[in-house]
């Protein structure tokens, strides 16, 4: 597998065995006998200006309008902006103007790391279609999840091509609201966690994607908020909302620099700091707009040697980062610290032994961004221990001189 996903090598060796999955480098021979082809390329942001980079969508309409045979159903599974659909069923009809064929929208809404079970159990899904027999050919391609109860969602295709950016949009400004509240909780002395769960048992504002943490990354809230912000300008209907979520979510990931620097006292330079986790999210190797690289990069412009670990991402975080000394495990990043930052919520990291760890760092601070420790546990082995949105100094030292 080129990506990291739990599962996906076994399923995919499995189904390629069964004979049901095949690979090919021969374009005429897949295209001119399928019914039903999903483009499911990147669709990355466009250097400079934020819009999603298309070229690739494009690029597979014009090759395979040539050997399209019978009814065929072009699917767009990539996240594209409003109309792309629109401007695939053109280049295919100039390119191939006998060929019959619908153009659907069909979204995707896995998350990394999550992705085969979410597949199987989508909580939707949806299809943006303009024509009968397309209909008929995509209710028969999910007829398994839809005898499994996946509610399907059938609209018109720039309807199902917006839905995307509009769920992406929403869960990025979820996140970034606890994380504006979190903020809050700090200073007012509150519990951002406790927050949460007070707002989430209300149904019509669900608990989901309200952990606060430092800052939304990863290969598509970034680009895809962006990309609304731009639909939003050339339909001159400003999207301000998620023009503010993306503003203020790039402002938090350089802001945790200084949380971790105001941690240490108010000085790193010549200080080794650890950083437990590097890549966006947990389960995957993906390092895209990961919170960690705004974080190194803020630490070693004040003077900080950075030391890290992750279990997976360490590869790719390579190429994307300097003087960074990668570590064999959250212990050996330990070593000689005087601070740890843990950034991203491993498993592995959930349940680490402290005292060990404690003693092998030169000064016990740690920074958990991912609230994934509970303030008094931590202070009470000797730490000084900041957390998100949890006035956890306040709330540490208080427990600690209780203990006392
Ligand atoms: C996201 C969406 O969740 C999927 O529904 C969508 O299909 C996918 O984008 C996509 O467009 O392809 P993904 O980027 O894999 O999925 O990861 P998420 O689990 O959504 O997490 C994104 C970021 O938000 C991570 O950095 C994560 O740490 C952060 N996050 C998430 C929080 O900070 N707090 C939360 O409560 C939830």
């Amino acid at each position: 597998m080129p990506i990291y996903e739990p599962g996906l090598g076994e399923l995919v060796a499995s189904n390629v065995a069964a004979g049901r999955l095949s690979f090919e480098t021969e374009l005429e021979q897949i295209v001119s006998t399928a019914e039903v082809i999903f483009i499911a390329v990147g669709t990355p942001s466009r250097r400079g200006d934020g819009h999603a980079d298309l070229s690739y969508v494009y690029d597979v309409a014009r090759e395979i309008a040539g050997s399209l045979r019978g009814f065929t159903v072009v699917v767009t599974k990539s996240t594209v902006p409003v109309g792309t659909g629109d401007e695939v069923a053109r280049i295919i009809a100039m390119a191939s103007p006998l060929a019959d064929v619908a153009v659907a929208s069909n979204p995707e809404f896995l998350r990394e790391g999550a992705a085969i079970d979410d597949f199987k159990r989508p909580d939707r899904i949806v299809v943006g279609v303009e024509d009968d027999r397309a209909r008929e050919v995509m209710t028969e391609v999910y007829r398994p999840l839809y005898l499994n109860q996946a509610p399907m969602l059938f609209t018109t295709r720039r309807t199902a091509e917006l839905t995307k950016y509009a769920a992406n949009a929403f869960l990025a400004l979820k996140i970034t609201f606890i994380n504006e509240m979190a903020d809050l909780c700090e200073v007012a002395g509150a519990d951002v966690q406790a927050v949460a769960r007070g707002m989430g048992l209300d149904n019509r504002i669900g608990g989901k994607f309200l952990h606060a943490g430092p800052g939304y990354g990863g290969s598509c809230f970034p680009k895809d908020t962006l990309a609304l912000v731009k639909t939003g300008q050339d339909f001159d209907r400003p999207m301000r909302l998620v023009e503010t979520t993306v503003a203020i979510n790039d402002q938090r990931k350089r802001a945790m620099a200084r949380k971790v620097i105001a941690a240490c006292g108010g000085e790193v330079r010549g200080k080794t700091i650890g950083i437990l986790g590097l890549t966006f999210k947990p389960n995957t190797d993906d390092m895209r707009e990961a919170p960690a690289l705004d974080i190194i990069r803020g630490l070693q412009d004040r003077g900080a040697k950075i030391s890290a670990f992750d279990p997976q991402g360490m590869k790719a975080a390579a190429g994307m980062v300097s003087d960074v000394q990668f570590g064999s495990s959250a212990y050996d990043v330990a070593v000689g610290a005087d601070a740890l930052v843990l950034v991203t919520e491993w498993n592995e990291f959930r349940s680490l032994d402290l005292d060990r760890l404690k003693n092998e760092m030169r000064v016990p601070v740690l920074v958990d961004l991912r609230n994934v420790y509970e303030p008094h546990e931590v202070a009470s082995r000797g730490f000084s221990y900041f957390s998100i949105g949890r006035s956890s100094e306040t709330e540490a030292a208080r427990t600690a001189a209780a203990e006392e």
